[in-house]
Formats: structure tokens, C-alpha cells, sequence
């Protein structure tokens, strides 16, 4: 054995580690582990309505499916999706944790999400967020199953080891504020006595019919040139994130148009909307695979790792429209976030 031999065994005893064991550091860049992955949607349908057939409110707490890109548990390294299912009558029993999460409505109409007590309506394109340690439950009052978008930023918080959870003692909250007071409370005619202050944004529904109108009142804007119309879910107190760790976004590709490409060191999970088009995601950086093309349709998710250059289009006639998750505001919390066009 060689002299460095037995100095890193005693080391090894001691806890310790020389750091000439450990490769030498060469020039490197950002580099995900995770691959860009895509989801048919016509698949994630066919199962998630099996689940709702299969499963009833007593063999799971949530009847949600998540997006796991391959050879992972998770959908990115620090933020999940996947979708939601809840039949006609069905409660999915309160409960908070200390992972934000957002709902992105998807199919069916007529269903509530109660956060602390305020009960926001569901409909399709309504986007509505449960904060940090926000107790929440769901009620589908209609007579066909709801079906959502979920986000949550579990990997991250596995990362942290912050997780908490926490069941109410019913199965549902009570209503303590009218619907939807929130938008009242907050809009831009607000009572004096509303103070930004909490480190988490109050729960908020965002309605599709504003979304829809923002696009329409936006018309032949240049917009965004990585992203087209893109439009952001802020913080309505303080025009921030939509949460402190990950935020959302919805654009609008338009016939024929074509955006610049860029990297960065978000990650994102796209999912689409309405229309079809597609995502170049170029290979990481120093990889000599080629580029991976997805080409889109209504209903399909997918993501763009960090650091992977990326460009859009929508090719076909009709307006396409990609709703979207992104971790930024944790990478600029961190000061680790960077952009440049590629
Ligand atoms: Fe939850
Ligand atoms: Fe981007």
C-alpha cells in the first residue's frame, strides 16, 4: 500500500477526506440530470380516468398521477407535476404542508378548492395556488370528474428536509370568507388594512376569463423574444413570483411565429393548453447528442431541463397556448439564476 493509501484510510477512520481523492476540477458548466421528457396526453388520460374508476377518496388521500422523467422518481430536481382526478360528489379531505402548490384546471368545471377558508371556483384554464402550510380541500359539486394540473416543489423541499404535513380534523374546512373574496380584497381598489409583510403570497385564483382577455388586449404585441405573449402569475400583493420557490406562466404562440432561442438556469415544465406547435431543447452543454425536438399537441407535457438551449414555434394556423412552471425565483433567491441567448 502507498504512503497516500494509508493517509486517506486513516482519513476514511476519522471522517475525513483529502481532496486529492475526489476527480480534479476541470472547466464545467450547468448541467442537469434530468433529460427532456415529454407526456402524450392521450395516455396520461387514459390512465388518470382508470385511477378515477379504480381508486375511490379511501384508498388514496389525492388521486394524483405525477410526470417522472426517466430513470427518476421526480419530474425535475426541483419541481413536480402531474395531473388530478376527482369524481362527481367526491371531497379530497383537507389537509396543508409546508410545499407550496399550485392547480392549473384542465378538464370538467363546476368544483371548488377551499384554501383557508375562502372557496375559489374551478374552471377549465383557472389557475389557483395553495401557499406554504395553507390548509386546502377540494369538492367536485358537478356531475362529470374535474381534472388539473398539480405543481409542487417536493424535490426541492426533499432536498431542504423541511417537509411537514398536517390532516385536518375534517374532511373539509370551514367556510369562513364569501367566493372568490380574495379577488375583491386584492384587486386594485383594496381596504387600507391589507399589508404585504408575510414571506408567503395569499392564496389567489386567476381566472382564465382575465387570462384570455390580457391575450386579446395584447393583440400584434411583439412580446417576448424567447417566449412570444407571455404572460406571468404574480404575487398579487407584491407583483413578485407566484410563490418564493417556483412560479407560472402562461404564453401565447401565434400562427406561424417563430421565438429566438436562450438558455437558462430555471428548469421548466410545460404543459399545452390549447393548440399544437413545438420545443427545440438543445443537448447539454459540452454533449454531442443532438437536439431533441417535441412536436406538441393540446393536453401534452414536457420539460426543458436547465442550462438546455430552447426555442418554440407554432407552425399551424390556430393560437397555441403553454401554461408553465419554472424555478427562477429560487435560483434568484440563491443568486444562482443566469440567461443568455443562445
Ligand atoms: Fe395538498
Ligand atoms: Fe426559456
Amino acid at each position: 500500500m502507498s504512503k497516500i493509501d494509508e493517509l486517506n484510510q486513516k482519513l476514511e477512520k476519522l471522517n475525513l477526506v483529502g481532496y486529492w481523492g475526489i476527480p480534479r476540477s476541470e472547466a464545467f458548466e450547468p448541467k442537469s440530470s434530468f433529460e427532456p421528457c415529454l407526456w402524450r396526453w392521450d395516455d396520461v388520460y387514459s390512465v388518470i380516468r382508470e385511477a378515477g374508476e379504480v381508486l375511490g377518496p379511501e384508498d388514496s388521500m389525492r388521486r394524483f398521477i405525477a410526470f417522472r422523467s426517466p430513470g427518476k422518481v421526480r419530474t425535475t430536481h426541483t419541481i413536480a407535476a402531474g395531473v388530478q382526478l376527482v369524481n362527481p360528489g367526491e371531497i379530497a379531505r383537507a389537509h396543508r404542508h409546508t410545499m407550496g402548490a399550485i392547480r392549473f384546471v384542465l378538464k370538467g368545471g363546476g368544483a371548488q378548492t377551499t384554501v383557508e377558508g375562502e372557496p375559489f371556483s374551478m374552471e377549465p384554464g383557472d389557475f389557483i395556488t395553495t401557499p406554504s402550510r395553507t390548509w386546502h380541500d377540494h369538492y367536485n359539486g358537478s356531475n362529470e370528474p374535474i381534472i388539473w394540473l398539480d405543481g409542487i416543489e417536493a424535490p426541492l423541499m426533499g432536498l431542504l428536509e423541511v417537509g411537514s404535513a398536517e390532516v385536518f380534523g375534517a374532511e373539509q374546512q370551514s367556510i369562513t370568507r364569501p367566493v372568490d373574496f380574495s379577488r375583491h380584497e386584492l384587486g386594485a381598489v383594496r381596504p387600507s388594512w391589507i399589508k404585504q409583510g408575510a414571506q408567503q403570497p395569499p392564496p389567489y385564483r386567476y381566472r382564465w376569463e382575465d387570462t384570455e382577455k390580457t391575450f386579446r388586449a395584447l393583440g400584434e404585441n411583439s412580446g417576448d423574444p424567447y417566449d412570444g405573449l407571455l404572460l406571468r402569475y404574480v404575487n398579487p400583493m407584491t407583483g413578485g413570483p407566484t410563490l418564493p420557490t417556483f412560479s407560472c406562466e402562461i404564453q401565447m404562440l401565434r400562427p406561424g411565429e417563430a421565438t429566438k432561442s436562450h438558455r437558462h438556469t430555471s428548469t421548466v415544465i410545460y404543459h399545452a393548453f390549447r393548440g399544437s406547435g413545438f420545443t427545440v431543447v438543445g443537448p447539454p452543454a459540452g454533449g454531442r447528442a443532438g437536439d431533441t425536438r417535441f412536436d406538441w399537441r393540446e393536453g401534452d407535457s414536457f420539460t426543458v431541463p436547465l442550462w438546455r438551449t430552447h426555442h418554440h414555434g407554432n407552425s399551424s394556423r390556430d393560437e397555441a397556448i403553454l401554461f408553465s412552471m419554472n424555478d427562477r425565483p429560487a435560483m434568484e433567491a440563491l443568486g444562482f439564476y443566469r440567461e443568455e441567448a443562445a
